[in-house]
């Protein structure tokens, strides 16, 4: 650990140039809001994920025990980082900079806001706002996403409702992003579309797209504003593929295949090696019981 910190160090001169700059958040991202409201349950389950993630380099809330690196990792209770707002907070944990890491890839949208309300907590004069895209008043476990097929224009229609009092209602300027599952993973099929105000997007769907023998088509679609949406998805199955034959993987001879796919030749070589190797142990333990059978036929005693 202690090395850790020295190599930590070192690498801090290198960086510092760099990081004596004020750092910019642009202001789209620095007005960011998180979408649920901060409770105790959030403050915890962040409080957990600090401890993991963070508090080795930034030390404990409140105690200026951080790490000594230049620049050094402010105190999370501190004035410094206290006045980033929600969305400056967010983008510098997302992004990162010199030495601090950038956590976009590791922690998803929604525990980086657990994180922040975790360590809002120890600021006494903040107060919530909390982010209201969806749609005002929805709870995002409200949002339905209904995938079709628009045969005329040859099209995958996604409409995106949200429940409000009791009535669905269209949610417009919502960005989504549709997938076909592939044999691993999935392909993204067209550009990132965005809900009209009828709550519609339209995505183009390649006509040469294989799907299985009888032509069917996985579909995922899901909102790129995890942040704003949750982390909802909408899988459907529709027949827009090519017919295709796709062998199953273990079709042809390979390492995890079964016993019947292999070559006569190789099992019988296996077999045969493996017997003459335990002929020889058994010749071996022979002879030994041989030669102390001997021995003791010829102890004097
Ligand atoms: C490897 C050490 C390291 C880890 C791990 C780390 N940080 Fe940092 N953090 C730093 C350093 C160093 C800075 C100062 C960077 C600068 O100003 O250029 C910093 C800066 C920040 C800032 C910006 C403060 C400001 O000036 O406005 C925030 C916010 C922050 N860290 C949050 C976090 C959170 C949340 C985590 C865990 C998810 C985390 N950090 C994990 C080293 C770390």
């Amino acid at each position: 650990m202690k090395r850790i910190s020295l190599l930590l160090y070192i690498l801090s001169f290198f960086d510092f140039a760099a990081s004596a700059q004020e750092w910019i958040v642009p202001a789209e991202n620095g007005a960011k809001l998180s979408p649920f409201a901060f409770t105790d349950s959030t403050r915890k389950a962040g409080g957990d994920l600090f401890n993991l993630n963070c508090k080795a380099c930034h030390g404990d809330p409140g105690k200026n025990n951080s790490v000594k690196l230049i620049p050094p990792p402010p105190d999370p209770a501190s004035e410094k980082m206290q006045k980033n707002s929600d969305g400056a907070f967010f983008y510098k944990v997302a992004e990162g900079r010199g030495l601090m890491p950038s956590f976009k890839n590791t922690l998803s949208a929604t525990d980086t806001w657990k994180i922040i309300s975790y360590l809002r907590g120890f600021n006494d004069k903040y107060v919530q706002e909390v982010a209201q895209k969806a749609a005002p008043g929805v709870t995002l476990e409200q949002v339905t996403m209904l995938l079709s097929w628009d045969n005329e224009k040859k099209q995958v229609k996604v409409a995106v409702t949200s429940l409000k009092e009791g009535v669905r209602q269209p949610v417009a300027g919502a960005e989504l992003k549709l997938f076909a599952q592939r044999y691993f993973g999935n392909l993204q099929v067209d550009e990132v579309r965005t809900t009209d105000n009828q709550g519609v997007a339209l995505f183009n769907f390649p006509a040469t797209l294989p799907g299985d023998s009888t032509g069917m088509v996985q579909l995922l679609v899901k909102p790129t504003d995890e942040a704003a949406f949750g982390e909802t998805k909408t899988l459907a199955t529709m027949k827009i593929g090519i017919p295709t034959y796709r062998p199953p993987l273990n079709e042809q001879r390979a390492l995890w295949n079964v016993n019947k796919k292999s070559p006569i030749w190789l099992l019988l070589t296996y077999l045969f090696s493996v017997l003459a190797v335990w002929a020889l142990i058994v010749y071996v333990m022979l002879q030994l019981r041989i030669l102390f059978k001997s021995g003791e036929e010829n102890d004097p005693e």
